[in-house]
């Protein structure tokens, strides 16, 4: 079982065992089991922000999704290893977004005459090459945490923003937090010839948005958020901005898992909450505060945990911290140093924001 006191004890003993050598990082989304042996834990900024300021540590334990783990390691001195304990913790919206995709839609925009005044944004939930697209082009990375500050950031280099590959957070941060409508954003479809697009509606437009979306908070629904407030009245609905612009255009607060516990932090004793994100997280925020009389639950019960994110379990955190005692090198995530060092500009122009 994953709660097996002997697995725990081999985890410490093999963390110990290692001491300054290893970091280990943890997404808020992690399960508890693994939670627990993170020496930090944090948003997707927070935790690249936090690898980057590790170069003592030889090797970086990341608990969280590939994405992420490799943004790590481009973040990080060469001669630092980054390990992600189960190869097959992808995450599906990164996979929304193929370089190849991604190449022919900055043809499509270069034939439409817009490539040169587009910028591109993308999300940190993408792959390295996806990374190095953006700073090859003059864009930035974005988290849901500053996606705001990168939209300021880009409409100042560029008249548009190819924003990659969250629909939702694209739109979101748009029409929420810069003004715009919904009539300035066009939804570009990688599986359609030109995307689906006219070049006359490619040229309308302010923010050209991916059609990529989260598995785990797209399931959440306006019916969702109306269910909940029936049910629970004067609750707070506080949800994550990967979820589709009508769950967020109905919920109270909205904002990125760091936000999300904050909040809850400085929430008053008798509030009532409803959060629409991934499950591991709220269940734990529920745990956390309930001795504190804030009642907490999850927006939507039929929703489910984010596989991928659960694929890191304490039997492959064993593993991984074992193994790397026993100075056996295992998973480790290295992205090529071409791809590299453009992903690099992109991120940092990310960390570099205001
Ligand atoms: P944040 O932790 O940055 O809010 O990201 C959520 C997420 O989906 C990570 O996969
Ligand atoms: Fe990807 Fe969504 Fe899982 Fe985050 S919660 S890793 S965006 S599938």
């Amino acid at each position: 079982s994953p709660s097996d006191p002997d697995l725990v004890e081999r985890a410490r003993a093999a963390k110990e065992k290692l001491g300054n050598k290893v970091f280990v990082l943890g997404h808020h989304y992690q399960r508890d089991e693994v939670i627990q042996f993170a020496d930090v834990t944090g948003d997707s900024f927070k935790l690249a922000r936090d690898a980057a300021a590790r170069p003592e540590a030889e090797y970086i334990v990341f608990c969280g999704v590939h994405f992420m783990a490799e943004s790590a390691d481009i973040l990080t001195a060469d001669d630092q290893k980054v390990v992600l304990p189960d190869l097959a913790a992808g995450c599906s919206m990164a996979d929304m977004a193929t370089a190849e995709q991604v190449a022919e839609c900055w043809d499509v925009l270069t034939e439409a005459g817009i490539a040169e005044v587009t910028v591109p944004v993308s999300y940190m939930n993408s792959s390295a090459d996806i990374k190095a697209f953006t700073g090859k082009h003059g864009g930035t990375i974005c988290t849901s945490s500053n996606a705001k500050r990168a939209l300021d950031w880009a409409f100042e280099q560029g008249e548009k923003v190819l924003f990659l590959p969250d629909q939702h957070l694209g739109r979101n941060t748009a029409v929420r937090d810069m003004g715009m409508s919904l009539d300035d954003c066009v939804l570009y479809n990688p599986h359609k010839p030109n995307g689906g697009l006219t070049a006359e509606e490619l040229r309308g437009a302010k923010m050209i948005l991916w059609r990529g979306h989260c598995s785990v908070h797209g399931r959440f629904s306006l019916d969702s958020v109306n269910d909940v407030r029936e049910r629970i009245p004067g609750v707070n609905v506080l949800v994550h901005p990967e979820c589709k612009h009508e769950v967020v255009a109905a919920a109270d607060y909205v904002g990125s898992t760091e936000y999300i516990i904050k909040t809850l932090e400085a929430a008053p004793a008798g509030s009532k909450w409803a959060i629409g994100t991934e499950l591991n997280l709220v269940q734990r925020l529920a745990n956390r505060f309930a001795s504190e009389g804030k009642e907490i639950v999850f927006l939507d019960r039929t929703v489910c945990f984010c596989s991928t994110m659960n694929r890191i379990d304490l039997p492959h955190l064993v593993w991984a911290l074992e193994s790397l005692a026993e100075g056996n090198l295992v998973n480790r995530i290295q992205v090529d140093r071409e791809t590299e060092s453009f992903a690099k500009l992109a991120l940092e122009r990310m960390l570099a924001l205001p």
